[in-house]
């Protein structure tokens, strides 16, 4: 776990690692392929990341999860990576969303499963996670969750939240381990805590345990 003084030395530590995987993806591949979590921990992250003069033609962004709602509406995480992160310079990247279908849940499943084949082996994946030992939208006690944790395919599942809005999708284990590197960022002594315990606790953050190389930490 790599401790920071401040939320903003961490933001612009993980800015800088971010480009750099950015930037030698490209050269090595000609692009770049990132997978983000939403909430609220990342926002002013994907901020400093806007401003990055990189290759963002070059770059497709998937989510980690999303919630199943209106891609315009509050609680997408579509929503904010567009308003947040694909502005100024990475205005020019490609945002693929978890939501194509919105009047059918089960039919928008299968359209990403397809969609997001083109993000499988990513170069990056940034997880956060909750308070609960949720991380991506696998839930404590959820049973589409554990399959996600569990199951080769669906690459995708739909999974439940405990709380609105309920309907969640969610990127399962084997996809976000393909990718080449899984950081997760958290912040504050509880969700310290909860990492820590996750093992004993089997909080659903525990089964990506040993696929994170990089650990991102303030108490701020
Ligand atoms: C989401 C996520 C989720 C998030 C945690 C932490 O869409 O909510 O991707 O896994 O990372 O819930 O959220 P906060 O950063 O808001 O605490």
């Amino acid at each position: 776990m790599i401790e920071f003084q401040t939320k903003e030395r961490l933001e612009k530590s993980l800015c800088d690692r971010i480009a750099e995987i950015i930037r030698l993806a490209i050269q090595e591949k000609g692009c770049a392929k990132l997978l983000l979590s939403g909430g609220g921990t990342p926002k002013e992250l994907y901020h400093k990341l806007s401003a990055l003069k990189l290759d963002w033609n070059k770059v497709k962004i998937g989510l980690v999860d999303e919630r199943f709602v209106p891609i315009d509406a509050t609680h997408s995480n579509q929503k904010m990576i567009s308003e947040i992160l694909l502005q100024d310079s990475a205005k020019e990247a490609t945002l693929i969303g978890l939501v194509q279908n919105i009047e059918n849940y089960t039919e928008n499943l299968e359209t990403v499963n397809k969609l997001y084949e083109e993000l499988n082996e990513a170069d990056l994946v940034l997880l956060g996670m909750g308070a609960d030992g949720h991380t991506a939208s696998i839930f404590p006690g959820d049973p589409p969750s554990i399959q996600c944790t569990q199951d080769q395919l669906p690459l995708i599942r739909n999974t439940n939240a405990p709380s609105e809005p309920k309907r969640r999708i969610s990127l399962n284990k084997p996809f976000i381990s393909k990718a080449k590197h899984i950081f997760l960022m958290i912040t504050g002594d509880h969700k310290r805590q909860v990492f820590i315990q996750c093992d004993e606790k089997k909080y659903p953050i525990h089964c990506f345990k040993e696929e994170i190389s990089e650990v991102y930490f303030t108490t701020n």
